[in-house]
């Protein structure tokens, strides 16, 4: 399903709207999160429906998409950071429900598999948020990440890391590797949402939704699941409308 919407404040606004109404029918819901640009608006929404009262994160449980390799929780730019300074902090979500990749650990590939334990553990994630990248990335799975791909590290895309480092002081400080959930694990979400928005991120998005699904574009393996909305606005949908005409 596509919901095409002038502009960001539009777009943030219709995917908090579909959170909420989520979480109204369940409220233990399971709830996937992502982080980036894209996504803020709509987690400040969420805040504000919060603080007007009709909207409780008491009981919600999240599992964010990845986190860098390195970096401890408590690091500026970690993406677990990034949470608490976006959302977690100013909801009502108990800091046990909130589950997060931690990056800084020594044994990465048992961290990944208590990861992927603990979604398995939830009852599995009910509604996955995913933003874009450039190069249709999801999460971290860069081009060439395959479709049954499970929670592990990665390295980075140049084009990433470029992309990422206007969150760092300098280019130098990005790291290069993350870990991140796989397609294959954001495939078994029982409902996605796709945020994109901006006129780069047409390109990405035209290949998701009209390629075959392969592993130069990530994303186009969402065509394999049989409930994802992307929430696009007017720059994001660029490709699409010119597609219809
Ligand atoms: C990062 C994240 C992705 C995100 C993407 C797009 O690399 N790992 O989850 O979707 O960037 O980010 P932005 O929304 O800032 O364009």
């Amino acid at each position: 399903m596509f919901i095409i919407i002038k502009d960001e404040a539009g777009m943030s606004r219709e995917a908090a709207k579909l959170i909420a109404a989520a979480i109204k029918r369940k409220p233990r819901l399971v709830l996937g999160l992502a982080t980036g640009s894209t996504p803020i608006r709509t987690y400040e929404r969420l805040i504000s429906l919060y603080k007007k009262g009709g909207l409780d994160f008491s009981q919600v449980l999240t599992f964010n998409l990845d986190e860098y390799v390195g970096l401890p929780e408590g690091h500026t730019q970690s993406y677990r950071h990034f949470m608490e300074k976006n959302l977690f902090g100013k909801i009502n979500i108990r800091q046990e429900n909130i589950n997060f990749l931690k990056g800084d650990v020594a044994d990465i590939e048992k961290e990944c598999l208590r990861y992927e334990k603990a979604i398995e553990g939830s009852g599995g994630i009910d509604l996955q948020i995913l933003g874009i990248g450039q190069n249709g990335h999801i999460a971290f799975n860069e081009p060439d990440s395959l479709e049954n791909s499970r929670t592990r590290a990665v390295n980075l895309d140049r084009s990433t890391i470029e992309a990422n480092a206007r969150f760092f002081t300098r280019i130098e400080d990005v790291p290069h590797r993350a870990l991140t959930m796989g397609i294959g694990t954001i495939l078994e979400a029982k409902e996605i949402i796709l945020l994109a928005s901006g006129a780069n991120k047409a390109q990405a998005v035209a290949d998701s939704i009209f390629s075959a699904p392969s592993t130069e574009t990530p994303a186009s393996f969402l065509q394999k699941h049989s409930k994802v909305t992307f929430i696009l606005d007017a720059g994001a949908s660029k490709m699409i409308e010119m597609k219809k005409v």
